[in-house]
């Protein structure tokens, strides 16, 4: 079953969501907007095809339809989300696992996602797809729970633990055995580099000192960031340029020995 078709976490997401108290009215609608209308050529929107992964209750996906997108195929694996979806004449919703939803090569011209990845095990696999699915030059513009939030094995808030293992963890958010996975940001640039992609914007959107004093319970998301945004775009294939790993970061720097790497600063 769905996490999202567990009654008492569906109870506690969707009151969370009514009383606007997450985090996705104040920062991830309005990140999610900008990003879609920072493209090369504006707004990424108007005329595309478009799909959303893990679409929820089609806020996106209606929004998209309705600044202009010809076509919104939206996906998301539980019952009871997409039964609460907000209806558009051009917004199809398909019930279905992001492990395995495929869509014919070149068909889609933007693929969005909101708040839904980091749910996601094989994210290499989902990104290989997704770069099958997009015409050359389209987008993939998405955000997941920040990697500093999902990295503890053992979470408390404002604690960045156990950065560098990738992988499962589980968290209790209204019911216990939530799980998500863990990626550094630098494996999901990789990854995205990988499949041909190049990254557009990566951003982290947090609360204005304003919000926050509007908004008090805003204030946590000042102390860690809660969000990462990704837009990359998909680099037709005979214009791409193959990357080799980036050792940097992780490999022996220039001969430096130990000494060095660790820094003074
Ligand atoms: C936090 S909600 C976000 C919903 C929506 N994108 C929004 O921003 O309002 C995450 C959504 O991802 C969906 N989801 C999680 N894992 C999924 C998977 N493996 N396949 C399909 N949908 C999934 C959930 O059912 C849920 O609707």
């Amino acid at each position: 079953m769905s996490l999202y078709d567990n009654p008492a976490f569906l109870r506690g997401y969707r009151e969370l969501r009514r009383t606007g108290r997450g985090i996705n009215d104040a920062l991830e609608i309005p990140a999610m907007n900008a990003a879609l209308r920072a493209g090369p050529e504006g707004l990424l929107v108007e005329g595309a095809r478009v799909v959303d992964l893990g679409c929820g209750e089609g806020g996106l996906a209606v929004r998209l339809a309705a600044a202009g997108a010809v076509e919104v195929v939206a996906v998301d694996a539980s019952e009871q989300m997409l039964a609460a979806a907000e209806h558009h004449p051009r917004v199809s919703y398909v019930r279905a696992d992001l492990a395995d939803f495929d869509l014919p090569p070149g068909s889609v011209d933007l693929v969005v996602s909101s708040m839904a990845l980091h749910y996601v095990e094989d994210f290499d696999g989902l990104v290989g797809r997704v770069a099958g699915w997009l015409t050359g030059g389209g987008a993939f513009v998405f955000t997941i729970e920040h990697p500093v939030m999902t990295a503890p094995f053992v979470a408390e808030d404002c604690v960045v633990d156990d950065y560098a293992d990738e992988g499962r963890r589980e968290r209790s958010w209204f019911v216990d055995g939530v799980v998500k996975y863990h990626r550094t940001i630098g494996s999901i640039v990789a990854t995205l580099r990988r499949h041909g992609f190049r990254l557009e914007i990566v951003d982290e959107p947090l609360p204005t000192r304003e919000q926050v004093a509007a908004h008090p319970h805003l204030a946590i998301h000042r102390r860690r960031p809660p969000i990462l945004l990704v837009s990359a775009c998909s680099v037709p294939a005979g214009d791409r340029v193959v990357h080799e790993p980036l050792e940097l970061l992780t490999g022996n720097i220039g001969g430096a020995d130990e000494e060095d790497r660790r820094g003074t600063g």
